[in-house]
């Protein structure tokens, strides 16, 4: 049953820029980078938004119609269209939102700590060097602890007045800091080569399954779908609002963003001749050839730097909101629990499940790969099928706030066929190369 006092969303622009938040974040600027540095650039960026049109966007306007239709969390709005097998679904997405976050908190902790360095003390001559020690230890793990409890915090305070306020005013900021930085970009002499090799592709990686895979998994993760984040913020939404356009919306602004990103790490990379530690890459590499960047350019670095950082901070922490959101939101319909309560005790038990993550990047790295390749694109597999083959007219809900829109029977056609059989393809590879790197991870 949903509490009558359920809040909603006070404006559409307060859903919008909470939902981009969501998507914004830290795989956008580390994520996408790092796997465009590895599979060949424009190759990598082209896979990466064919599939998140063709495949994304059906499956975030599936999420949304689920979320809004049923105005419950996860576990509940499933089992309101599907009935009681269907729960499974919902607890599956609680279980990635634990996972997800409790390494995201971690790298979200580096960048916090990046951050406070450059404003305070600038990178010297060693900058590259200091990632080992900022990414593990105590140091990883207590920048971990502060990041997620200003998370909790902000959830805590609820809908309105935690996770919307914060959007309406921290993504704005995103959005001029970083078309500021890409902006800046262009006059870095040497700019060009990264120019090049971000937007020229790499003919024969094109034609690589796994640069398919990554993308698949990159434009789910980077638009927070298969977990039931973008679920959980449709069900603060009434029945006038028009569906289709804010997927649109969202997607635009992600890839965008996404796109910018790359604009602004690629020339200050080759600028500076460090492209050759990128290619080298490993979920540290941003870390490592960023700060070393920022070092060489000097005065000029800590002022940019400081905006980087910035940006990946507010990012992060709007994503981590999202996150967090559909752990306590499932809380508080499933077992009555306050708000507060809800944040504080599964926020606390996100953290400590972090532990791991804090303490070396290789559990970090293959935690990263078991909650893409298996929970976001399993469960993003999963709600397809509900949505086009077992929820009763998901078109009509769908059109409630978007009548008009004609082209409802491709979206359900997507979602019966092409998501399905794509995403059934991504994981046949997808899962034995986790299953690969969780077994090296045990026997190193
Ligand atoms: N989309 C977020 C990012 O790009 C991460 C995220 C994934 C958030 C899944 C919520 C759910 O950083």
């Amino acid at each position: 049953m949903a509490s009558a006092a359920r809040e909603q969303w006070s404006s559409r622009t307060g859903f919008v820029l909470a939902a981009v938040g969501s998507a914004v974040g830290l795989g956008n600027m580390w994520r996408f980078s790092y796997l465009a540095a590895e599979n060949g650039g424009a190759a990598f960026v082209i896979f990466y938004v064919g599939v998140t049109l063709v495949v994304g966007l059906p499956v975030l306007l599936a999420e949304l119609v689920v979320g809004r239709g049923a105005q419950q969390s996860p576990i509940r709005a499933l089992q309101h269209f599907g009935g009681p097998r269907w729960k499974l679904l919902g607890g599956v997405f609680v279980a990635a939102g634990f996972l997800i976050l409790s390494y995201y908190g971690v790298i979200a902790g580096w960048t916090v700590r990046y951050g406070l360095i450059v404003l305070t003390e600038g990178f010297g001559a060693h900058a590259a060097d200091r990632f080992g020690e900022i990414a593990t230890g105590w140091d990883a793990f207590g920048f971990h602890v502060l990041f997620m409890a200003v998370t909790i915090g902000i959830v805590a305070g609820g809908v309105k007045r935690g996770i919307e306020r914060t959007a309406m005013l921290l993504m704005p900021a995103l959005f001029v800091i970083v078309a500021g930085l890409a902006v800046y970009a262009t006059t870095l002499h040497g700019a060009s080569a990264g120019y090049a090799y971000y937007l020229s592709a790499d003919v024969s990686k094109l034609l690589h399954w796994s640069v398919l895979k990554d993308a698949a998994g990159q434009a789910f993760f980077s638009l927070s779908l298969g977990m039931g984040a973008m679920l959980t913020f449709a069900s603060y939404l009434g029945r006038d609002q028009h569906l289709p356009n804010e997927s649109l919306i969202i997607v635009g602004a992600d890839v965008a963003i996404a796109f910018l990103a790359g604009l602004v790490v690629f020339p200050l990379i080759f600028a500076l001749g460090l492209e050759a530690r990128v290619e080298a890459s490993t979920v540290g590499a941003l870390f490592i050839t960023l700060p070393q960047a920022f070092a060489e350019m000097g005065g000029v670095g800590r002022v940019v730097g400081f905006a980087f950082f910035a940006a990946l901070v507010v990012g992060a922490l709007t994503s981590a909101i999202s996150l967090l959101e559909v752990v306590v939101a499932s809380a508080i319909d499933g077992l009555g629990w306050s708000r507060r309560r809800a944040a504080l005790v599964s926020g606390t038990a996100i953290t400590l499940l972090g532990t791991p993550s804090a303490w070396s990047t290789d559990v970090l790295g293959v935690v990263d790969q078991i909650a893409n390749n298996l929970f976001l694109l399993g469960g993003g597999l999963a709600l397809s099928v509900f949505v086009g083959w077992f929820m009763r007219d998901p078109v009509a809900e769908a059109r409630a706030g978007a009548h008009g829109v004609p082209w409802f029977f491709l979206w359900r056609w997507l979602l019966r066929f092409a998501v399905p059989i794509f995403l059934i393809f991504v994981l046949w590879f997808a899962v034995p190369e986790t299953w690969h790197a969780i077994r090296g991870l045990f026997a190193s």
